[in-house]
């Protein structure tokens, strides 16, 4: 239900409330913020999901309504649920916070959900298993960490895809995060894990709720950039 008392100001002194805590912290707070997530992300103009699915379909070769997704970091269900207007039909959904996963199953779109934090314990017992690995709004300091994406590799089937968006944050963990992550994915070429299928920046990710940390295109949006690797035939 929407809840008229949310308002962009409102929504921004709640972010920031939880600028520096820990995972364990973070994902309590969005058990908090599960029932005006979406709402609330509204507001502040969050078009992650809809580029992301969007970068996907312009990239994607299958048929859709076959293959089986893993959408990491689900939250509220957003990811899934644009999938399906694009003819997907088959979701598997893993999130660190309860409440986000109790918006999630309310979708009823997925055929399993499970309450997973990365970082902390195994992403899934499955390999090999997913035609397509979604992330989105997760990989960044503070959430998933770097060493959590051999493990979208890993649940990827032979020549599947995985999808991943970054935030670009201009603090001294945002780049820190970036470097890390940028290095982790080419290691990962190189070790034949898997291909680089292409890579493209977002236009205006959400409004910049962090005000002191300015992004380079000096106005008041965050940016970000888009991945798509293929996962090794063998
Ligand atoms: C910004 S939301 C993105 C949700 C959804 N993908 C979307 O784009 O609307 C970030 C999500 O990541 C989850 N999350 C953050 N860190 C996590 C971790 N280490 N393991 C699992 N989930 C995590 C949070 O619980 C939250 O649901």
């Amino acid at each position: 239900m929407s809840d008229d008392s949310r308002t962009e100001n409102v929504v921004k002194t709640f972010i920031e409330s939880c600028s520096d805590v820990d995972l364990q912290q973070r994902i309590k707070f969005y058990d908090q913020w599960a029932e005006t997530y979406e709402q609330d992300h509204k507001l502040l103009g969050y078009s992650a999901p809809h580029q992301m699915v969007d970068f996907l379909n312009a990239n994607f070769s299958g048929s859709r309504e076959e293959v089986l997704v893993l959408d990491v970091a689900c939250g509220s269900g957003w990811v899934t649920k644009l999938m399906t207007e694009l003819g997907f039909r088959k979701f598997v959904g893993v999130d660190g916070s309860k409440g986000m996963l109790e918006q999630a199953a309310k979708t009823g779109l997925y055929q399993d959900l499970r309450q997973v934090l990365l970082g902390t314990e195994p992403l899934l017992g499955q390999t090999d298993a997913f035609d397509v690995v979604m992330i989105v709004g997760a990989l960044r300091d503070g959430f998933v960490p770097v060493s959590a994406v051999r493990e979208l590799c890993y649940a990827a089937k032979p020549g599947g895809y995985v999808c991943m968006s970054r935030v670009d944050l201009k603090s001294e963990s945002g780049a820190k995060y970036k470097a890390c992550l940028e290095k982790e994915l080419q290691l990962m070429e190189d070790e034949g894990l898997w291909t680089h299928v292409i890579s493209q920046e977002m236009n205006r990710y959400m409004i910049n709720v962090y005000n002191d940390r300015k992004d380079q295109h000096d106005d008041q949006y965050l940016y970000g950039t888009m991945y798509l690797y293929r996962k090794a035939l063998h």
